[in-house]
């Protein structure tokens, strides 16, 4: 264990443990809820509130593997958003969550239990990225980029959030009435308007545009409403592949369509971020959860 490593660890609130695929993560604990945080991808793996089931859905089929992404929590998808936008060969959703990040501090009050990592320099000189999660009554995320460049730099990043659900046919999210969005699926690339709730009976890929609006994800069958909300965020995507992608996905179950939904806080497309030299911009994620009787 590095000497910068140990130095996170807090007595009772912030420990370092062996994860899947022996990989190393921060539990960080308050008042009897738990979250997990992987150093490879600053990965999110796990968020529990108290007395509750997880918030966050992981696949059984993920992968644990240096290189590869972490299916389920929040990866963070950054500094391009889905393809590279010049060059097919990069990976899909940038280099950062495929990326071992380090440990910068953390620190633990009767407000919270906070953890923050960096993106290692050598992976993106270019920018430097910090991810800061902050464990209270709810989960915040915040990602940092500041721009180490003397000219402007762009980039589009997700914190690419999968929710546990009981069953996605009982599942409406709110908050995006009369939004524009984009249909990746559709080859009509022209925005269409949203027109109630969102519910899910085929594969959905959604990426609302000029929206900073909350969301909630309803979920009927168990009675519990997770409440999104985000700042310096203009992008949402909502995701579901369905029965067929799920079969094609090899880190994914052929059936775990059933148990997840994606609403991601993102800037991407039109909403892309264009930094100018020695300037940051923070992305700001909080998921809190309610009980519906
Ligand atoms: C979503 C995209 O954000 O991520 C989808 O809108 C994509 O198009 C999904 O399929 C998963 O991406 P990946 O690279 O983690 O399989």
């Amino acid at each position: 264990m590095t000497t910068s490593l140990q130095k996170m660890i807090i007595q009772d609130r912030i420990a370092l443990k062996n994860g899947h695929g022996n990989m190393p993560y921060l539990e960080l604990r308050f008042n009897g809820a738990e979250v997990h945080l992987y150093l490879h991808g600053a990965h999110v793996l796990h968020y529990q509130p108290a007395g509750q089931r997880p918030v966050l859905w992981q696949s059984k089929s993920s992968l644990f593997e240096p290189g590869k992404p972490i299916r389920g929590g929040i990866p963070v998808c950054w500094p391009w958003f889905g393809a590279h936008p010049n060059d097919p060969k990069q990976p899909l959703h940038g280099v950062a969550r495929l990326a071992e990040w380090e440990p910068v501090r953390s620190s633990a009050t009767s407000e919270a239990a906070t953890a923050t990592l960096k993106l290692p320099a050598s992976v993106y000189p270019d920018a430097s990225l910090q991810l800061t999660v902050e464990l209270s009554d709810h989960l915040s995320v915040t990602l940092t980029t500041i721009n180490n460049r003397d000219t402007d730099i762009n980039f589009t990043e997700a914190l690419h959030s999968y929710f546990a659900i009981q069953d996605i046919h009982a599942v409406t999210v709110t908050g995006l009435e009369g939004q524009r969005y984009i249909d990746k699926l559709s080859s009509d690339k022209s925005l269409q308007t949203q027109n109630g709730p969102i519910s899910f009976s085929a594969e959905t890929d959604r990426v609302y545009t000029d929206t900073s609006h909350a969301c909630a994800v309803i979920d009927t069958a168990l009675k519990r409403r997770i409440h999104v909300s985000k700042e310096n965020s203009l992008s949402t995507v909502v995701w579901n592949p369905w029965i067929e992608k799920s079969i094609r996905m090899p880190d994914f179950g052929d059936r775990e369509y059933l148990e997840m939904v994606c609403v991601e806080t993102a800037n991407c497309g039109s909403n892309a971020v264009t930094l100018p030299p020695g300037q940051t911009h923070a992305m700001h994620l909080r998921i809190s959860t309610q009980k519906d009787s």
